[in-house]
């Protein structure tokens, strides 16, 4: 049987665990034409959710377009990227977004090129002058709309990594951005994130265009006992024998990411293909394995970090202390404050650490924590 456990891509259908109330409430919102902001930690599972959103609205008869803005790193691209997604919801065929384009977008056009396989792809390249951007930028935000209207077919937008819209270099973006869709009553939007201070800035301040437009979801771990029947469910099937509590340590481990969940099992599954038998030993050798697949990364990861940022790191990797700027933490480890304030929001703009809730420093990756600890 192939491995279920499926890590670091889009995973659908049975292969999906929950997510029910949340793709509940985004349809609910969706129908309304409603504005909302998803933010969670890296690797908790916003591009699935909102992948499988996306499907279930099809289904529902919406059209539904997907943007990743990380895939876009200039406006101009963000530019093609939005115009190509919304224009092949809308169209479907190759032949008739080649028509659409250059009739509905100025500024745009079409551009076919010839894979090796004989296929062809759809792109969409942007050919006015560069100062001309938010124009073009807005006409292509207007057209959801404007079909939605003539079609009679609701629409909705997502947009997956939008706290990275401050790439573009100042709050223009964002205001161009809400200037149209605030407008919107038909197209719904989800504006998803991992960086959450980004998100909330925007949404909070006074200052910046999101100001209250939508509502925020924060979108938190899979809950475990629903992740447990999932996994449990699994193993079952593929014949395998798991001691008492050993989905809980995983949980443990892999500190509720679904990402690491996923991972561990993955490992473990592999790991225990013949015998069938998985004891708790297990858990650690299938992190072990990860660190030791990852170790190539890490190495370049730490090579690029300053020798006062790592001695953070790995006083934050072997130690939890309740305040990072207690007394005892910074003379246990020698830090000055105002030193190790800088290599903490250094390390935070690397995306190493991540400044939880209540303020509390996390590494963004748990193996990464792992591999500091367990080399010598
Ligand atoms: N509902 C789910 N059921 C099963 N596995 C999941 C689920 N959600 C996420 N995962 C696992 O976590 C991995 C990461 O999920 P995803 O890419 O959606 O996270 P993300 O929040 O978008 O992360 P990033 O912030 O890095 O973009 C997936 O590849 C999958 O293995
Ligand atoms: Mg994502």
């Amino acid at each position: 049987m192939k491995n279920p456990f499926i890590y670091g891509g889009v995973v659908f259908g049975r292969h999906f665990a929950d997510r029910q109330s949340e793709l509940s409430e985004l349809t609910a919102e969706m129908r309304n034409g409603g504005k909302v902001f998803l933010i969670s930690p890296r690797r908790i599972g916003k591009t699935c959710l909102l992948k499988n959103l996306q499907r279930n609205m099809e289904k529902e008869g919406f059209l539904a377009a997907y943007v990743d803005l990380y895939r876009a790193p200039t406006l101009r691209h963000f530019t093609e990227l939005y115009a190509k997604a919304v224009v092949e919801v809308v169209e479907g065929k190759i032949e008739k977004m080649v028509r659409a384009i250059p009739r509905l977008l100025p500024g745009l056009r079409p551009k076919l090129e010839p894979n090796p396989d004989g296929t062809i792809s759809f792109s969409v390249e942007y050919i006015a002058r560069e100062k001309e951007v938010f124009q073009v930028l807005t006409e292509v935000l207007e057209y959801p709309e404007k079909v939605s209207a003539k079609k009679r077919k609701p629409f909705m937008i997502i947009i997956d990594e939008f706290s990275d819209v401050t790439k573009y270099n100042g709050t223009d973006v964002e205001k161009a951005i809400r200037a149209v869709v605030q407008t919107h009553q038909q197209v719904g939007y989800i504006f998803s994130g991992s960086k959450r201070s980004v998100i909330r800035d925007m949404v909070r301040d006074k200052r910046r265009a999101f100001y209250r437009m939508g509502a925020t979801m924060e979108l938190g771990p899979i809950p475990r006992d629903l992740f447990r029947a999932f996994i449990e469910n699994w193993f079952g099937k593929g014949g395998y024998d798991f001691e008492a509590g050993l989905v809980d340590l995983v949980f443990e481990r892999g500190r509720d990411v679904p990402y690491n969940i996923q991972r561990i099992a993955h490992n473990i599954w592999e790991e225990a293909r013949y015998s069938k038998k998985i004891g708790r030993n297990l858990v650690d050798k299938a992190i072990r394995t990860i660190i030791r697949q990852e170790s190539t990364h890490y190495e370049a990861l730490w090579d690029g970090i300053s020798q006062k940022q790592r001695e953070v790191l790995i006083a934050l990797a072997s130690d939890d202390p309740t305040s990072l700027f207690s007394r005892a933490f910074l003379e246990k480890w020698r830090f000055g404050v105002s030193s190790l304030q800088s290599s903490l929001k250094a390390l935070e703009k690397r995306g190493v650490l991540e400044k939880g809730e209540q303020g509390k420093y996390r590494f963004d990756d748990e193996f990464f924590r792992l591999w500091i600890v367990q080399t010598p």
